[in-house]
């Protein structure tokens, strides 16, 4: 037992931050169409800049890695300066911001993209599903390109290039998106990589893109202690299935021990048991994830379990939520249906407690 709580000020890398609670990244389709953070989105950060750390909404580092209506990226030098209002709002609160850096990979629709390049994949698996779009409503998932060991380069390249242009945005550091099946996750993942060459194959082999990127991203930071990293063992999202995911990320985990990363951030969803499996195999800072409460996220700090807790759908609804919890604020209830929805409806409506 440790006598660390949610309000224990900690440290992500260098960073010191005020507790251990960290806002998930969540996507809200508030943003403009070609990826330029919105105004809105300046009020809905800085409401939230009591979390430990805000890590931001899923973004792309390139219009090639965009799939969904209304969502970010920070490619271009107008989506930094919109990024750049939003780390400095929250900055004026004191508040601590990552970005989180998320390719979609096959999942996507052209109608939510502004660039003509097809989605792509390690392999020309088509997902099953369908996705919203706001020309056309719900669309069907395509058949995506399967990626070359030269396109693959280029890809990494781009995950560079978003985090010095993070940097440039007054982010503190950034996040790799590796779970939700996401390119990625596509990488890791059985079923989505039928590669034969140095991407495919065994374990080693399926965790060695998220390895070069990662590796990317550490150059460009300058410090492994600025870049972390979210994984979500087995998770069934977007048609993705591995096999094996206690063999491929065991395998991941402990090539990521050594790193230095500021935080390994994982997610518990169809995998019982998922943070025991993993924490032995992982001395740095821990972050976990995945429908936890006051109580429940306590109970993982004070066990050793984890030194962050991640709160992803009550950050949504109750915008001070350290305050809510340090004084036992009764809690308001998420409201799925105002997730996705453009306006300011579920979004910067929410009143803090007095
Ligand atoms: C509206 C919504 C959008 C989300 N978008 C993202 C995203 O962009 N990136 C990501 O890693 N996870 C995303 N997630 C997953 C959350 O970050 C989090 O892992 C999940 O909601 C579980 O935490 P919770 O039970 O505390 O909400 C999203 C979840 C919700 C509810």
């Amino acid at each position: 037992m440790t006598s660390v709580d949610l309000f224990t000020p900690g440290k992500i890398g260098t960073l010191e931050v005020p507790n251990r609670m960290i806002m998930s990244p969540m996507t809200r389709s508030r943003m403009l169409t070609n990826g330029v953070p919105s105004d809105m989105a300046i009020e809905y950060y800085s409401q939230r800049a009591s979390a430990g750390l805000i890590l931001t909404e899923g973004t792309a580092p390139s219009a090639g890695g965009i799939g969904y209506a209304r969502t970010p990226a920070i490619e271009t030098a107008e989506q930094v300066a919109g990024w750049k209002k939003i780390t400095d709002a929250v900055s004026a609160k004191h508040g601590h911001m990552f970005v989180q850096l998320m390719h979609v990979g096959r999942i996507g629709s052209p109608l939510n993209r502004f660039t003509d390049q097809p989605l792509v994949a390690p392999s020309a698996v088509k997902p099953a599903g369908q996705i919203w779009t706001d020309a056309k409503g719900l669309q069907d998932f395509g058949t995506p390109h399967a990626l070359s060991t030269a396109e693959i380069g280029v890809i990494v390249e781009e995950y560079a290039q978003a985090t010095r242009n993070a940097f440039k945005a007054g982010f503190k550091g950034v996040e790799l998106h590796a779970a939700s099946g996401y390119l990625p996750m596509q990488f890791l993942s059985s079923n989505t990589n039928l590669r034969t060459d140095q991407y495919g194959g065994n374990v080693n082999n399926r965790i060695r893109f998220v390895m070069e990127v990662l590796d990317a991203m550490i150059a460009a930071a300058g410090s492994p202690a600025k870049v972390g990293i979210k994984i979500a063992p087995g998770m069934p999202f977007n048609d993705i299935n591995d096999a094996d995911p206690v063999e491929t990320y065991t395998t991941l985990v402990k090539a990521l021990a050594g790193k230095g990363l500021a935080y390994l951030h994982v997610l518990q969803t169809a995998l019982p048991g998922t943070f025991e499996l993993l924490r032995p195999h992982y001395s740095g800072t821990f972050a976990a994830a995945g429908g936890f409460t006051k109580d429940s996220g306590t109970a993982a700090l004070q066990s050793g379990l984890a030194d962050f807790i991640v709160y992803g759908k009550l950050f949504i609804a109750n915008p001070d939520l350290p305050h809510r919890f340090a004084r036992n604020v009764p809690l308001a209830a998420p409201d799925p249906t105002t997730f996705y929805t453009p306006g300011p409806k579920g979004y910067i409506d929410q009143p803090a407690a007095s």
